[in-house]
């Protein structure tokens, strides 16, 4: 079996090829990350347009590589879930227009849920049933999933994601966009305990997450309370090392804490992670000395399949097996979390 799959639900122009054994026959990804440094986040208009030059030149590459005609393949799938309204058409349009071209199936995939599948692509052994947790720029969410048709929402956050506030406090402290992987940089330098910032809902038995108060923490902690200029405070390297690490530090001790209470309150013993933020490398340590001392089967996705990817859609490979096919009146939906 061979599915062509489809990724453009944010600022990545992204195409693979996969098979029935999920091995990655080829993988395209264009990033959007120049087109949008200068406004330090994703700007919706300027992503959609970029899609729409990107994708068809994204998706013959894609299919060079693998070596595969599109006759040759037995399904389309594309991420019609969750993402901005602009980028999900692009590619939901690119899909539907192949599918009926050359007479092939299609395959809708959520998002989010490929973000918890990249798991599956890194191991032999079966990720279901597990508790998934989406760590991004966009989303910070839990769920419960017994296979990979669907997941129950069990929680999230309530104003920023996780990468969202990474990428705004790079913007605080004159660093380039994206900018997570800028913040865990300058924060090796850095002391975690510097700076107290809080961590919301730690203790708290809900399963959600709030990063817009540490935000506001942080920008305090540079200009003081007050509507005062941020760029204009000149900070010393230190103190920018000082601020990366305990904005960090508290990210994370968020992360881990609420992960490991979900599964708890799932009653299953494995936790399988995915998303941009999932790259950071403090997270990632910690979460797993967490997983060891508290006995739970941890799965990240791999470093190259954790920011935005085509390879994730290998999903579609569950719903083919499932006989799960869209028809092509196939609609975006660009705030579904919750399912
Ligand atoms: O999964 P992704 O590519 O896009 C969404 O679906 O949102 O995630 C992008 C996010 C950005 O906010 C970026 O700053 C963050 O992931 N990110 C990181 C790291 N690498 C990427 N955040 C923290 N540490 C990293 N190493
Ligand atoms: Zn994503």
């Amino acid at each position: 079996m061979k599915i062509l799959t489809i990724e453009t639900t944010c600022d990545e122009t992204a195409a693979a090829v996969v098979t029935g054994d999920l091995e990655v026959l080829g993988s395209v990804v264009a990033t959007q990350d120049q087109l949008h440094e200068e406004f330090q986040g994703v700007v919706p208009e300027i992503a959609a347009r970029a899609h729409v030059e990107r994708i068809l030149p994204v998706i013959d590459q894609a299919l060079k590589k693998s070596n595969v005609t599109l006759d040759q393949l037995d399904a389309i799938a594309v991420a019609s879930t969750p993402g901005l309204s602009g980028s999900l058409l692009v590619g939901v349009t690119a899909a539907k227009t192949l599918c009926m071209a050359a007479s092939k199936p299609l395959i809708a995939i959520n998002h989010l849920h490929a973000h918890v599948f990249a798991c599956q692509l890194a191991t032999n052994k079966q990720i279901f049933p597990c508790v998934g947790f989406i760590v991004s720029g966009g989303h910070t969410h839990l769920y419960r999933y017994e296979d990979a048709l669907g997941g129950e929402y069990l929680g999230g956050t309530i104003d920023d994601a996780a990468g969202e506030a990474f990428d705004k406090v790079a913007s605080m402290l004159g660093l380039p966009y994206p900018g997570g992987p800028h913040v865990s940089k300058v924060a090796l330098e850095g002391d975690p305990k510097a700076y107290k910032f809080p961590r919301s809902f730690i203790r708290d038995e809900r399963l959600d997450f709030s990063f817009s108060g540490l935000k506001t923490a942080v920008r305090y902690a540079i200009a003081g309370p007050g509507n005062a200029d941020v760029h204009a405070v000149k900070l010393s390297q230190q103190q920018v090392a000082d601020l990366a690490a305990s904005f960090q530090q508290a990210v994370v001790d968020c992360l881990v804490a609420k992960s490991l209470q979900a599964v708890k309150k799932s009653g299953l013993s494995t936790l399988c992670v995915g998303g941009g933020v999932a790259a950071n490398r403090v997270f990632r340590a910690q979460l797993t000395d967490a997983c060891q001392a508290a006995g739970v089967d941890l799965h990240i996705a791999p470093l190259e399949y954790c920011t935005d990817n085509a390879v994730m859609g290998a999903i579609a490979v569950e719903r083919f097996k499932a006989g799960l096919f869209e028809e092509l009146d196939l609609d975006i939906a660009p705030g579904l979390v919750r399912m």
